[in-house]
């Protein structure tokens, strides 16, 4: 599950055109990791009900995404038909169920004749198509890349075939979040942003942590790549968008600010895999409203190796709303290590050797995936009666409903914060941890001389 998680943080989408949505990268489910074409009202409607009772819509996962295998051809008007037998009363009876739970919700096209379960596509039929995604009410479009005719190959030809969805889902005047999934083909990081609210840089991701796999055979999503493909590792991926984290416009995305949606089927999650989805303190990483971007500073090669000759270690940081700093060491090593960095590593980006001002500065490091939900409480919440009301410890959960990350971030919510470790700062210039092989550590130093956190901050230590 871990490594499911960070490929959620790391999916390698990033976020642009700013039509008022995703302004912070959108969170959510999406059923084509785990169930494939498995597709039903009753998923949809089960899968939403668990996003409410288990808290995760009020931490921020808001779209129920449908994926492919729900359409059942074109109809001789021209209209595309959604399948009578897994959703029985229409798309729009769906939508108004999951909006009546403050849900949104996501419907999945491809840019080609086919989409690539070789069901109806909407290749040429986009303004029909984005017309009925509006009569259903949805909210969001994830538009695939198969059968496109041969429609690419240079980066104006995928350009102007996405561009057509995009025109004509802005004509229907309703905002709906467009979610371009052209693999990194045609150099989507050149135009990508200028059309849609996010896109994505690579192909499919799959449940391995380093294996190389010819099914995804490039490694660099600038270079021309022919075939992105699928079975693509969590670091295939990582070191795919490393190069591009200034590539969103709005939002400046890096790899940590990818889409948050979760694969699994949450009608089989089990506890562990709820405390790591539900983590606010690393939520509030994503859903901060700082737009600067996280980038890497450290990739060392230089470890040791697995069986598929694979090995790394990478270092990554950058500024976090209101005057913090995010580092996260990531251990693709094939044992476990202690990593540190330094103050001035930390701040290369303001200033060579030593030379920003932050190195004068102190902070406090709090380890984002210390304070997370413990197991029993998770398991209480999976399991508990349907009917009963949320239970006594539901006071313990991170509402950003209630709380926005933003003002949480203000007034210091311990939540947010993780657990303290130690200082970080002209005294203490390195930052050390142990970080298990695959795995990955968080750290976000709190400014003790900053802004608007004094009074929180000053609170505490009293
Ligand atoms: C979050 O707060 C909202 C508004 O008060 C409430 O309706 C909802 O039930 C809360 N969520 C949880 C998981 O407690
Ligand atoms: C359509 O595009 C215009 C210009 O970018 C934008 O201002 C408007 O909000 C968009 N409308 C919708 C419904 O996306
Ligand atoms: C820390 O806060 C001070 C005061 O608000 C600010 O001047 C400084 O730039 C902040 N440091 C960082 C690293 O954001």
């Amino acid at each position: 599950m871990l490594p499911l998680f960070l490929h959620a943080l790391f999916s390698g989408v990033v976020l642009g055109v700013n039509n008022g949505l995703a302004r912070t990268p959108q969170m959510g489910w999406n059923n084509w990791n785990s169930l494939g074409c498995a597709v039903s009202e009753s998923l949809l409607l089960d899968t939403s009900k668990i996003l409410v009772d288990a808290g995760l819509k009020d931490v921020g996962y808001q779209y129920v995404v449908l994926d492919d295998c729900w359409q059942d051809g074109r109809g001789e008007d021209g209209y595309i038909r959604s399948d009578a037998g897994k959703f029985p009363h229409g798309m729009k009876r769906v939508a108004q169920q999951l909006h009546d739970m403050g849900l949104l919700y996501g419907m999945y096209s491809s840019a080609g004749d086919m989409t690539c379960a070789r069901y109806e596509g909407s290749l040429d039929h986009e303004e029909k198509d984005a017309e009925t995604w509006v009569s259903w009410d949805i909210d969001y479009l994830k538009y695939d890349n198969c059968f496109h005719r041969g429609r690419f190959g240079y980066p104006e030809i995928s350009f102007n075939r996405y561009d057509k969805m995009a025109k004509a889902l802005n004509a229907t005047g309703r905002p709906i979040l467009y979610s371009l999934c052209s693999w990194g083909e045609d150099y989507v990081h050149t135009w990508g942003m200028s059309i849609a609210n996010s896109w994505r840089m690579s192909g499919d991701i799959y449940d391995h942590f380093n294996r190389p796999d010819d099914l995804c055979a490039c490694d660099d999503a600038g270079s021309h790549c022919v075939a992105p493909g699928f079975h693509c590792s969590v670091m295939n991926i990582i070191n795919k968008v490393a190069p591009y984290v200034d590539r969103g416009t709005f939002l400046h995305v890096a790899a940590l600010k990818s889409p948050l949606l979760i694969g699994a089927d949450l009608r089989t999650l089990s506890a562990q895999a709820l405390t790591i989805l539900n983590n606010p303190a690393v939520i509030a990483i994503n859903q901060g409203p700082l737009g600067r971007s996280v980038a890497r500073i450290l990739r060392d090669l230089n470890v040791k190796k697995d069986r598929y000759g694979q090995g790394e270690v990478q270092i990554w940081t950058g500024p976090l709303f209101p005057h913090d700093q995010l580092v996260v060491f990531l251990n693709a090593a094939d044992e476990d290590l202690e990593m540190t960095t330094t103050l001035n590593d930390v701040f290369v980006h303001e200033g060579p050797e030593g030379s920003a001002t932050q190195t004068e500065e102190t902070f406090d490091a709090h380890d984002l995936w210390a304070n997370r939900m413990d197991i029993v409480t998770a398991e209480k919440i999976l399991t508990r009666e349907q009917s009963q009301q949320p239970p006594s410890h539901a006071k313990e959960w991170y509402n950003a409903t209630v709380t926005p990350y933003k003002d949480g971030l203000l007034e210091a919510d311990p939540r947010l914060l993780g657990q303290r470790i130690g200082s970080f700062g002209p005294d203490q210039p390195v930052l050390r941890a142990d970080v298990p092989r695959h795995g990955i550590r968080m750290f976000r130093l709190r400014n003790l001389t900053g802004g608007g956190t004094r009074y929180a901050l000053h609170k505490d230590e009293l």
